[in-house]
């Protein structure tokens, strides 16, 4: 694909658009556009603005597809895939100043809300309403909602309530040509054609720009109860997983962390927690309602099975400062393992019972390629976030042959039913293995929707797929 590089021209134009203020182009300003969370990449866009409004974004679009010029769309830079990153130089069109949280509408159980809102901004405005908008990211903190659609993202509490797909009603997009569409309605239910809104959700900002979104609210439960369980084995804590669901309980979060996962969250976060001897995984279940009879009730029947599952002990967050410390506990997990090690992150998904397997399988791999790996991830959803970390790895088997391993993981996760991401996205850094589970029938479907909305290919090119579309 040819680009046309920004000449003084196009950057006079994009600044009659956004104004000097809000259009970056020396060194020092653009560096923080460089780079998301993804390992240690980093690639330099030519040019960053920061529109304020959909018509501002639709300018910088239709003067980026009259020119050629590559289109990179941003939100908070906390991508795990390298979605963000400016791989062919061009402009970065960052979200961060479209902030505004339009309208909370109690009557309907909807918000509207830009798409460079905080996540835990939206999560805690509604609260206040006694609402909940449960889609959660370790990085709700930082992440913008318009960065979540982008992946189709998740979080510990969407194993009970489903991901940001089942929350998103409607989303107004700037397309490749800069023309502004709704894709969808403000209704619960759509049966009016191809659903526009679930193709944008996840297109990982390759088929346009959102610039607004509206999404669904529930009834926030009152009283939650949280454990934390441990095991002697991986196999066994994952065991245990589809064990719990097929008792007949949900709970709101069922998160899995290897022992050497909380091992570096102790020694980053210097936390006060003893981990005992021959203890290799644990499991953190939440349950959530209003009744606490009932949730009770649920932790008894849970317990069960835990203990018929070789658990060895379960420790029960007492207080909510107990609470928030298991919390954080397994929230910092990413960036202490990112402290502790050069680490490659994967973000494997499988059918839930089959999570055993795949996390046994994923040891062997690694045992034969020399690698060893900290799993830890939202297994109520059969979601294991992989880090292969560098440690006792030379530079040379690091370079040339953890490739190989890396694919084989993938291999085993499509052989067992699953597919490369569950809520992380392919970007930049996955999308060599897309042939490894879709087959040329199915890519050149993807490629063919990418056409019809982005016949110059400017919009987040080189993501997704490994040729372009
Ligand atoms: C987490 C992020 C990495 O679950 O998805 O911590
Ligand atoms: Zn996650």
């Amino acid at each position: 694909m040819e680009f046309t590089p920004i000449n003084q021209d196009i950057l006079k134009q994009i600044i009659s658009i956004t104004g000097e203020e809000r259009t970056f182009y020396k060194q020092e300003d653009i560096e923080r556009y460089s780079h998301d969370e993804t390992e240690d990449l980093i690639f330099h866009p030519e040019v960053v603005a920061l529109p304020e409004s959909a018509e501002e974004v639709s300018a910088l679009v239709e003067l980026c597809n009259e020119h050629q010029i590559p289109i990179t769309p941003r939100g908070a830079g906390t991508g795990l895939s390298g979605g963000a990153l400016p791989i062919h130089g061009g402009l970065v069109i960052c979200m961060e100043r479209m902030n505004k949280l339009i309208e909370i509408d109690e009557r309907n159980l909807q918000a509207t809300l830009e798409p460079g809102v905080i996540t835990e901004n939206l999560i805690d405005a509604v609260a206040e309403k006694g609402l909940l908008y449960p889609v959660d990211p370790a990085s709700k903190g930082s992440c913008f909602i318009g960065g979540n659609v982008a992946h189709g993202s998740g979080g510990p509490q969407v194993v009970k309530y489903g991901t940001i797909r089942e929350y998103i009603l409607n989303l107004e997009v700037v397309l490749p040509s800069g023309e502004i569409i709704w894709t969808g309605a403000n209704t619960l239910k759509f049966s009016s054609g191809y659903n526009l809104t679930q193709l944008m959700i996840g297109s990982e900002g390759t088929l346009g720009i959102v610039t607004k979104v509206v999404v669904k609210l529930i009834p926030k439960p009152k009283e939650n109860i949280l454990m934390l369980a441990s095991f002697k084995s991986n196999e066994a804590a994952c065991e245990a997983v589809s064990r719990i669901f097929m008792a007949g309980q949900t709970p709101s979060s069922l998160e899995f962390m290897e022992r050497k996962g909380v091992e570096w969250v102790i020694k980053y976060d210097q936390i006060a927690f003893t981990l005992v001897d021959g203890i290799e995984a644990f499991l953190l279940i939440e349950v959530n309602g209003d009744s606490m009879d009932e949730l009770f009730l649920q932790c008894e029947q849970i317990n069960i099975v835990l203990e018929e599952n070789d658990c060895q002990d379960v420790l029960l967050a007492d207080t909510s400062a107990q609470k928030e410390a298991l919390w954080n506990m397994r929230r910092t997990m990413a960036v202490s393992v990112k402290s502790n090690s050069v680490y490659k992150e994967e973000d494997t998904v499988v059918p839930r019972a089959e999570l055993p397997k795949l996390i046994k399988g994923i040891k062997e791999i690694g045992a034969r390629y020399g690698f060893e790996s900290v799993c830890y991830g939202h297994a109520g959803d059969g979601n294991l976030h992989v880090n292969i970390i560098k440690e006792n790895m030379s530079d040379e088997d690091w370079n040339h042959k953890l490739d190989d391993g890396i694919k084989e993981i993938f291999e085993l996760t499509v052989n067992l039913g699953g597919t490369l991401s569950g809520e992380h996205g392919i970007g930049y850094v996955q999308k060599d293995y897309m042939p490894l589970k879709f087959n040329a029938t199915h890519i050149a479907l993807m490629h063919g929707i990418k056409n019809v909305f982005d016949p110059k290919g400017i919009m987040n090119p080189g993501k997704m797929f490994n040729s372009p579309a």
